[in-house]
């Protein structure tokens, strides 16, 4: 066996750069050997930070020899097909999310990765978010007795780097398979099902605020956990300025707990008017855990700390909440 994974970075744009910031600063474990993009410049720049070999042709870069292991990092619409050319190919698959658009999608790439020798995963970071494992070990502790509810709220001005260019490939349905919901949706969902269980129905609506956006800019949605407890999704690229809001609260019966945008947990028990700070974390930390989750599975076959068919479910329940604009109705998850 050997000690690194040899990688090629998929897709050298916004999120690329993230990820190489989180193995520069602590995946010593993962050597990027390659990078692919089909703007050579993109590639050349990341190949040029990290030494590795720049190619403009994902089939050639897997004829190369130089990686066993891909993170692949493209609009929604090719995450099936290149996906499964990886996986066919022998390598090890680190796939951003959504999965793919489409739970028929999913289940393909699934198909193809069950019958292969390799780690699939999917790169859904809130799963190693600091300040979200902790609210969860202070769930599990009682820290605010019984849940009764909880809201996620991710309501963001648009970033240059992700939504800047002349023709951003997130404004096309087509390309991205959905909105706010579907795309980085996914990291708010996800932390809900971690602390309060499987979502079974959503109701919603959407709109459309953000000038040139083809798919939806907000989302208001209740999502009712198998549990009965009822929890608030609001998703939103806001085309102004945004004052400040919790990303999460979780209301107990004998506390709140709150996760605000500088990564502090905040205790909300009675002892203290303004709650206790009982945690600092910081968003960026989890790509670290999630690429360092991924190398160790490579190298060692440790498990992952959520299998890539877990994914599906946020894409089930953005769908479901697409549905529910439509038919105005509580739409079922699964
Ligand atoms: N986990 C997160 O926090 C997070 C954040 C942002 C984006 N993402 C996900 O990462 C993926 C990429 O998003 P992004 O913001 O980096 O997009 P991006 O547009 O910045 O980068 C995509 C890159 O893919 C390249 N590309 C397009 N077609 C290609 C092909 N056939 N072969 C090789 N390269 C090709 C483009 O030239 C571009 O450089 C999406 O799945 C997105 O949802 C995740």
């Amino acid at each position: 066996m050997t000690d690194k994974v040899r990688l090629a970075m998929v897709g050298c744009g916004a999120i690329a750069s993230w990820h190489l910031r989180a193995i520069e600063a602590s995946v010593p474990e993962i050597e990027v050997t390659a990078t692919v993009d089909i703007d050579p410049a993109r590639a050349n720049a990341l190949a040029a930070e990290t030494g590795a070999l720049a190619f403009t042709d994902l089939s050639a870069a897997l004829a190369s020899d130089t990686f066993d292991a891909v993170d692949l990092m493209l609009p929604h619409h090719l995450h099936e097909e290149v996906a499964t050319e990886c996986l066919n190919a022998g390598m090890h698959v680190l796939l951003e999310k959504p999965m793919a658009p489409t739970p028929e999608a999913c289940a393909r790439i699934l198909a193809v990765a069950r019958s292969s020798n390799t780690v699939f995963m999917v790169a859904e970071n809130a799963q190693y978010w600091p300040e979200i494992n902790l609210v969860a070990d202070l769930l599990a502790q009682e820290a605010i007795g019984e849940v009764i509810t909880a809201r996620a709220c991710n309501f963001v001005p648009p970033l240059e780097e992700f939504f800047g260019g002349d023709d951003p490939w997130r404004f096309s349905q087509a390309a991205a398979g959905g909105g706010v919901v579907m795309d980085a949706g996914s990291h708010w969902i996800r932390p809900l099902r971690m602390w309060l269980g499987e979502i079974i129905e959503v109701v919603a609506v959407v709109g459309h605020p953000f000038p040139g956006m083809e798919p939806e800019s907000l989302c208001r949605a209740l999502c009712m956990f198998d549990s009965g407890v009822v929890a608030v999704f609001d998703s939103m690229l806001a085309p102004g300025p945004l004052g400040p809001d919790p990303l999460f609260r979780v209301t107990g019966t004998k506390g709140e707990l709150v996760v605000d945008g500088i990564g502090r947990v905040k205790l909300y028990d009675g002892t203290e008017p303004r709650g206790t700070v009982v945690g600092q974390g910081n968003y960026l930390l989890s790509y670290e855990g999630e690429l360092a989750d991924f190398a160790s599975a490579v190298l060692r076959g440790t498990p992952l700390a959520a299998g890539p068919e877990v994914a599906v479910g946020e894409l089930r329940t953005a769908l479901a909440m697409y549905r529910s604009h439509e038919t105005r109705r509580w739409e079922p998850v699964w």
